[in-house]
């Protein structure tokens, strides 16, 4: 085991906005020392989620530092570097972890670093099946996508549309609605050429939305898969005129569940589908559900999660790797429209 150095490379920012190049640099920030019941851990690959992206833009609510500078990123892998006083014994020195949650990420204290101090009990081991450059995707998306399929209220059999069909979390949602939740899914995807893809990775039918042009179309095709009666539920996390379009194709009482702004925080929806039909809308998000549970329990969750993504249930999304000082040029291509990979960020 590599000697623990005083020091680490951490990608820090320096003042909220868009102009990545100016605001982010490359730090170097002193290694923490793990207390009573904590581990060091040394973090070795993260992903960049479009939460990091809102993030350094100062609008995610996930990431408030008191002050600046912070450091970005909100999960990865690692492994134990050192154990405080008090623990378990559950992990060892080299042991493969990730967290259930990273409690310092809200602070400004993200994982896009070297070494990180978890309490032991935020932490799972990895087994070996599952490389590093999966692993560091085992929370932030799996663990919604569980966890939604519980909230939308769809029953096997039922139809569920999942907008942004093609996102990594999308995909998974696909996989696991099919094979653990036995429901169809209808994708949406803005892009044709993406269709036969997305249907080729499990969904039984997926529909190209772009904006209201494209409602009645949608509605129409909704309503002849399913008898004329709407979908059960949607998965939604564009927002704008998303719930707009799809809305009117869900089933009377059904659930669309908001989790998601890619298309900018205001949403436009019509009265008629919770005044006159009982569609209700949830919102979803990873850190409240989470934190709702035991550490018993957020274990309990993510060791089957890991299970789900070794057993290609939750399948991680392809990546495009890239050294941890190259932070910035990631969050400048996370922009790319037709992006297929999520980003890496390694070392
Ligand atoms: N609430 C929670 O707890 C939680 C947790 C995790 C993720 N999320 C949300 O889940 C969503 C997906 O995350 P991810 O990591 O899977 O993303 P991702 O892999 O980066 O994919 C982003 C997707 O959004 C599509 N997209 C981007 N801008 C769009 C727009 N203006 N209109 C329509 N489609 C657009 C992209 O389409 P193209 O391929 O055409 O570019 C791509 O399919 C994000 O909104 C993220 O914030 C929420």
């Amino acid at each position: 085991m590599a000697a623990i150095p005083e020091t680490q490379t951490a990608v820090v920012i320096n003042a909220f906005g868009s102009d990545y190049a100016k605001n982010i640099t490359i730090g170097s920030i002193p290694v923490p020392k793990p207390g009573p019941g904590e581990v060091l851990l040394r973090i070795t690959c993260r992903p960049l989620n479009p939460a990091d992206v809102f993030s350094a833009l100062g609008v995610y609510p996930g990431f408030t530092p008191k002050q600046m500078p912070a450091v970005l990123g909100l999960e990865g892998v690692g492994s134990v570097a050192a154990l405080g006083p008090d623990c378990s014994g559950r992990l060892a020195v080299g042991q493969r972890c990730v967290a259930t949650r990273w409690l310092c990420v809200a602070e400004g204290n993200g994982t896009w670093r070297q070494y990180a101090v978890v309490p032991e009990e935020d932490l799972i081991a990895v087994p070996d099946e599952l490389p590093d450059e999966a692993a560091c995707q085992a929370l932030v998306n799996p663990i919604p996508v569980v966890g939604m399929f519980q909230e939308v209220g769809a029953a096997a059999g039922d139809y569920v549309v999942v907008t942004a069909a093609g996102s990594a979390l999308g995909r998974m949602a696909i996989s696991y609605g099919k094979k653990e939740v036995g429901v169809k899914i209808i994708g949406t995807v803005r892009r044709p050429e993406q269709v036969e893809e997305i249907k080729a990775a499990g969904a039984d039918e997926v529909v190209v939305v772009r904006g209201p042009e494209d409602a009645a179309a949608f509605k129409e095709k909704v309503l002849a898969l399913t008898g004329g009666k709407g979908a059960a539920g949607v998965l939604e996390c564009i927002a704008g005129d998303m719930p707009n379009i799809v809305g009117p194709a869900v089933r009377d009482n059904g659930t669309i569940i908001m989790y998601g702004a890619m298309n900018g925080i205001d949403i436009k929806w019509n009265v008629v589908d919770p005044l006159f039909r009982g569609v209700s809308m949830k919102g979803f998000w990873l850190w409240p559900w989470m934190n709702a549970r035991s550490a018993e329990e957020r274990r309990a969750v993510m060791e089957r999660v890991v299970r789900l993504m070794v057993a290609g249930v939750l399948p991680p999304h392809k990546v495009d790797s890239r050294p941890l000082e190259g932070a910035v040029e990631a969050l400048q291509y996370q922009a790319t429209v037709g992006r297929d990979a999520k980003m890496v960020l390694r070392g």
